[in-house]
């Protein structure tokens, strides 16, 4: 990441990045295993780290700050991040950053060739977390609704595995729901009309189970239809709630980020629905979606550059496995 110092200046550059998927590791037990992804996360860092330092044409001399995920996640994940970034700055003499794993997906969209530009609505959708924030800037985040209940990645990954579509269900839901009809089930969409922004989706999943045990043997044979039906519920869910956001709060801007705003169905709808409303809509990238290194990149140089927080030479293993985002420095 090139970042200049000082408040306000230019939005900072990537570089280079690398990512490695534990999907397929995972794909066997049907979902994540901490300790498995601890000690991988151990193998695959440092060659990483030195596929990006080779591909960005830099050196370890070259590192200004080190940025490292702090926060909330699965303790042994973190702490191997935490570990490798203290022992780097030690052994540098660079000062480290912890970084808040929403935040970073929160400014992922500023690692695109459209940035968006403070104020805007924000629309935060991952595996653990479904929130509507409005963001005055960096770490001027008020929480505007959220789930009481499942996320809607979670949503996505449950019912995929009722209709036995694996790990992680998301994509391969909504793959399967482009060959199917969207009208073919009703189901529920949870908190629609309750006046307030938050969702409710642990009902859309009992609602999925109830329907692949009354299909029975026809299941296989609608498996698609269900999927778009399912699929249509939450993005229906998600879009309505962002347009009253929009409307609760008079700003024209939305940024979508988390894993499931990489669904191309719910991209089409709220592109088509903002295009109407006046509203201009920024994504991150569509491989920067999910998680990865350089938005927590991202959000450290925004951070510093901000000048609300500076990289600290205490090389702590200082980790945050549950962690809200507004306890953050503003
Ligand atoms: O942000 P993320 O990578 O990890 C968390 O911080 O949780 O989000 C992962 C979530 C999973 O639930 C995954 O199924 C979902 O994002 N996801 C999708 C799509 N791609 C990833 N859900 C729906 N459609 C997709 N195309
Ligand atoms: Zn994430």
């Amino acid at each position: 990441m090139d970042a200049e110092a000082g408040v306000a200046g230019p939005v900072p550059r990537l570089l280079a990045h690398a990512l490695h998927t534990q999907v397929q590791m995972h794909e066997a037990y049907g979902g994540v295993v901490p300790e498995l992804a601890s000690r991988d996360h151990i193998r695959r860092v440092l060659p990483l780290a030195e596929g990006v330092f080779a591909e960005a044409g830099r050196t370890l001399a070259d590192v200004d700050v080190v940025a490292f995920t702090r926060g909330p996640g699965l303790a042994g994940a973190l702490l191997v991040g935490a570990g490798v970034a203290a022992s780097l700055g030690a052994a540098l003499d660079r000062p480290i950053l912890g970084v808040h794993h929403l935040e970073g997906h929160l400014l992922s969209p500023f690692l695109s060739a459209d940035p968006p530009t403070f104020p805007f609505v924000a629309l935060l959708v991952s595996g653990g977390h479904t929130q509507l924030m409005r963001v005055d800037g960096i770490g001027r985040y008020e929480m505007l609704g959220e789930t009481i209940d499942d996320a809607a990645g979670e949503a996505f990954d449950k019912s995929a595995k009722l209709l036995g579509l694996g790990y992680p269900g998301g994509p391969a839901l909504a793959r399967l729901a482009g060959e199917g009809d969207p009208e073919a089930f009703k189901l529920p969409r949870p908190l629609l009309r309750s006046g307030d922004l938050d969702f409710s989706f642990a009902g859309l999943k009992t609602a999925v189970l109830t329907q692949t045990k009354k299909l029975g043997d026809e299941l296989q044979a609608r498996k698609a239809d269900l999927a778009a039906s399912t699929q249509a519920a939450i993005v229906e869910v998600l879009l309505k709630k962002s347009l009253a956001a929009l409307e609760q709060t008079g700003l024209t801007r939305l940024v979508v980020a988390g894993g499931v705003g990489a669904n191309k169905e719910l991209r089409a709808q709220l592109d088509r629905a903002c295009a109407r409303k006046g509203v201009r809509v920024h994504y991150p990238e569509l491989h920067l979606c999910t998680d990865n290194g350089a938005m927590i990149a991202m959000a450290a140089a925004m951070r510093l550059q901000s000048g609300l927080e500076q990289a600290s030479r205490r090389y702590a293993f200082d980790v945050r496995p549950r962690w809200p985002l507004d306890a953050l420095p503003q």
